[in-house]
């Protein structure tokens, strides 16, 4: 099978990786070219360390790599493609104007997803001429890790086009979870009010940042706390989430923390931005308590 890759970002790379290894001609499209090229630098990094583990040969990791074609025009990456997984940037008049492209290029049979973390999947489908087959493929970072795609049925999806990624997704080793198109989706519908009460928690001084994740990793076998977690996807991307579900279901229940407001309007945006709740100015490696939540330094939120 052919597929298309919008977007080679954190998400495109580990897509264009799955799609590449179960044996798929991937397209990997993305406006910017450094950014295909830093793409297939991180396939091939994490192809290696997959040989090294002994998970796949070396023979393996080349025709993985020879799958893929990079293309910098969704026109020509497109040509002949049964699926597009469109996996650009999180802005919803972006994907509108990606989606209306696919449709006018795309084969009247080709199925369109979006691997959106909160924008309607209706809503997507509804600018093209075939809402049957807009579908949403939201896999998971680092997608060649994570077994989950949350398969999410726009309101006009048809049974036909959700049976075939269901069992697109099981051919790619993973373990798809079909639910209905609505804000949050399940995932961050209920990730997100979780984190948004362990926020709440540090902001009402009911305990500090370490107190809090200690008692979601030890006492609820988390991998990580909620305020790590929180840091790793970004505190502007959980505020952007935390939105669409306040604005989709209009319940103050999902009013985002004025901490965390607090926090993406001064630029502290967790990992990515070297602080969040943690200190990351020491490369990550070690948890620090960001200054303004620790205890021997005064508080400032
Ligand atoms: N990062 C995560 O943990 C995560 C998890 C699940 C879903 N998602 C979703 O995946 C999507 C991509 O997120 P990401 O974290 O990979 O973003 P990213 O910023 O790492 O990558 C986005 C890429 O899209 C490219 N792009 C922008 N406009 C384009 C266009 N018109 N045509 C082609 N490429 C274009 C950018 O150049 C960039 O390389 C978003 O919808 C996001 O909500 C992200």
């Amino acid at each position: 099978m052919k597929v298309a890759v919008i977007g080679s970002g954190t998400m495109g790379n580990g897509i264009a990786h799955v799609f590449a290894q179960h044996g798929n001609a991937v397209a990997l499209i993305d406006i910017s070219k450094e950014a295909l090229d830093k793409a297939m630098k991180t396939i091939s990094g994490n192809l290696d360390r997959m040989v090294t583990k002994g998970s796949i040969t070396a023979d393996e990791k080349e025709k993985t790599l020879s799958n893929i074609t990079l293309y910098t025009s969704i026109k020509e990456g497109v040509q002949g493609c049964s699926l597009a997984v469109e996996a650009a940037t999180e802005n919803l008049e972006l994907k509108l104007k990606i989606f209306r492209e696919l449709d006018s290029l795309c084969d009247s049979n080709t199925i369109l997803a979006t691997n959106t973390s909160s924008i309607s999947v209706t809503k997507i489908g509804s600018v093209t001429q075939r809402p049957d087959k807009v579908i949403g493929m939201h896999f998971m970072n680092p997608v060649p890790v994570m077994k989950l795609v949350e398969v999410i049925r726009g309101y006009s999806t048809s049974d036909a086009v959700t049976e075939q990624v269901l069992d697109i997704s099981r051919k790619l080793g993973k373990i798809p979870t079909e639910v209905n198109d609505y804000p949050g989706f399940i995932a961050n519908r209920i990730l997100m009010p979780m984190i948004n009460e362990a926020i709440y928690s540090l902001y009402e001084s009911v305990a500090g940042v370490e107190e809090i994740d200690t008692v979601m990793k030890l006492g609820m076998a988390h991998p990580m706390g909620p305020l790590q977690l929180a840091d790793f996807i970004g505190l502007d991307v959980c505020l952007a989430i935390l939105k669409v579900l306040h604005d989709g279901f209009g319940n103050p229940k999902y009013a985002p923390c004025p901490l965390l407001v607090n926090m993406v309007t001064a630029g502290n945006l967790g990992k990515k931005s070297g602080s969040g709740f943690y200190d990351y100015s020491g490369g990550g490696k070690e948890l620090v308590v960001a200054s303004n939540f620790r205890k021997d330094i005064s508080v400032n939120h």
